[in-house]
């Protein structure tokens, strides 16, 4: 999508986030870059073919980080892989739903904020995710 300078969200990017792997790193913060430039979209009630076009893009980029990621942490042997596979089927289930659901109707912000910083940034980024941070740091990086 085009481009969207930041809004204020309540939440910014900062060290907090780093995990201490550059692909996992490099792939967070493109995600919570995209995922506020969409809310920004929706904040300025911009085109609804753009807002779907970004919606999009920010899906198959999380598909692709979720399968990079499980690669990553095969290859480690990560001991929560299983848990980190099943909380990224939900969350993509979840994200399967909430496009269809703004491609058919609308959503209000609030559902939208929600789920891309609710759920996925502060659910899972900042919870699953950051187990790792204490696993790659030891004896794996
Ligand atoms: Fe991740
Ligand atoms: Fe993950």
């Amino acid at each position: 999508m085009g481009q969207a300078s930041p809004i204020n969200i309540g939440i910014d990017y900062s060290d907090e986030f780093l995990v201490g792997h550059p692909v996992i790193d490099r792939e967070h913060r493109s995600l919570f870059e995209k995922s506020r430039a969409v809310l920004h979209a929706f904040l300025l009630n911009s085109p609804r073919p753009q807002i779907i076009e970004g919606m999009r893009e920010l899906y198959t980029e999380l598909q692709n980080h979720f399968t990079h990621e499980e690669a990553i942490l095969d290859a480690l042997d990560y001991p929560r892989l299983p848990e980190q596979r099943e909380q990224h089927e939900a969350i993509m289930a979840k994200a399967a739903r909430t496009l269809a659901h703004y491609e058919a109707q609308s959503m209000s912000f609030g559902d939208l904020y929600s789920f891309l910083f609710g759920q996925i940034v502060k659910g899972h980024f900042l919870k699953e995710d950051m187990l790792l941070k204490d696993f790659l740091a030891t004896s794996h990086s």
